[in-house]
């Protein structure tokens, strides 16, 4: 697969001019994304090389704090892990270097290199050994206001002036978090998705009182390190992808819900259709090049009238049914047939690796 990359442009605005702009409560980024042909084909950015970052605390280690950990060693950063629950911790330590190990196995990790990045990541038996030393923090603990409120009071008491506070929240907001600091222009959301060692994107989120730099170092920070960060203006429930994936999944439902199709058929209509170029590209661009030489103009003038009666006719639920949750699961165990849960983990992977290597150009081995 060819990506013809085009002329990017270098867009460079002053970080007064950027600070001016944040002074909204939310942040404008006038251009910090890829310009090039290819989305995932960084054009120059007009940030900051952040390579002082050398030591990263991982604070809470359940399924994506393990993972978090696995992807900060894999690129040569001492990991510092610490887990309110023991018993959770020693599994978490144990399935990170397995995750590790499985990179390795993937060829996204020299093997060569496998027992000095095992020996990157050390389990700590509690809070201010994670912080001690910490440039970067990423938090992984419940996903719950009170708690990550406290934790978040807790980590910037202790931790030094300079050291980068992220949170992984799904869906709640920094402005609420960072509330009880002192610091709070450190303080962001950086919201992988699982399994972040595998993964590329990571949703960066400012809350009111985040610091632009704040962002932009963080953005840098995981450009360096491969990761494919995205920056949002403002913060809003769901961020970008999981507000765009729970909008399909309500309409997965509901066309179970409606009789239309099975659970095993609304899966196969995305990952054999569009799922795949979505694996490419995003709606806006795939919409694009669905209008032809006209291009998206056409198509929303044209095409979008016919679409407007579809969207008349979508659900527009908040709750998912109670009544329809017995037919999902049924559905889903359907379409898992005799493969376990570990199976098809396994396998989904095995696969999101090869299809990085495709599209990514991830080294090999
Ligand atoms: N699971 C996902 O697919 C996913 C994807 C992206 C982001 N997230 C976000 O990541 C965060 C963690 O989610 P998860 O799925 O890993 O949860 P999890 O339940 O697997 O892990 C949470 C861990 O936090 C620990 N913990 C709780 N309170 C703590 C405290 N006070 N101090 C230290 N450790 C504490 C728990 O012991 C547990 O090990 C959430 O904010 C979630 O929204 C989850």
């Amino acid at each position: 697969m060819v990506h013809k990359r085009q002329e990017t442009r270098l867009v460079r605005f002053s970080l007064h001019e950027l600070r001016r702009q944040g002074e909204y409560g939310h942040i404008v980024f006038p251009r910090t994304h890829f310009t090039s042909s290819h989305p995932h084909k960084k054009a120059g950015m007009a940030v900051m090389k952040t390579n002082r970052i050398k030591t990263v605390g991982i604070l809470g280690t359940g399924t994506i704090g393990s993972s978090w950990a696995a992807f900060f060693a894999s690129k040569g950063l001492v990991v510092q892990m610490y887990d309110a629950d023991r018993s959770i911790h020693e599994g978490a330590v144990q399935k990170s270097k397995d995750n590790l190990e499985a990179l390795a196995e993937y060829g996204l990790l020299d093997k060569s290199m496998l027992d000095q990045t095992v020996a990157n990541i050390t389990s700590v038996r509690d809070f201010g050994q994670m912080v001690e030393g910490a440039d970067y923090i990423q938090e992984s603990v419940y996903e719950d206001y009170g708690i990550k409120k406290k934790i978040f009071y807790e980590l910037d008491s202790l931790a030094a002036s300079h050291t980068i506070l992220a949170s992984s929240s799904s869906g709640l907001l920094m402005s609420e978090i960072q509330s009880v600091t002192k610091q709070p222009e450190r303080c962001l959301v950086a919201h992988p998705f699982n399994p972040p060692h595998l993964v590329p994107l990571v949703e960066l989120v400012p809350g009111r009182k985040t610091d632009v730099q704040v962002m932009q170092d963080a953005h840098s920070f995981f450009e360096d390190l491969g990761k494919i960060p995205v920056i949002l203006n403002k913060e809003a429930p769901g961020h970008i992808a999981n507000r765009l994936a729970v909008a399909l999944w309500r309409e997965a439902v509901e066309i179970v819900i409606r009789g239309i199709a099975s659970v095993e058929d609304v899966d196969k209509a995305i990952y054999a259709g569009p799922g795949i170029r979505w694996a490419l590209m995003g709606p806006h661009l795939t919409y694009h090049l669905g209008g032809g030489d006209g291009g998206y103009r056409y198509l929303m003038d044209h095409i979008g009238k016919t679409i407007s009666v579809v969207w008349k006719d979508l659900a527009t639920w908040t709750e998912i049914p109670e009544d329809s949750k017995d037919i999902l699961v049924e559905g889903v165990k359907k379409s898992m047939g005799s493969r376990t849960f570990t199976d098809v983990a396994n396998w989904r992977d095995k696969k999101i690796v090869e299809l990085i290597k495709v599209i990514y150009d991830a080294p090999k081995k």
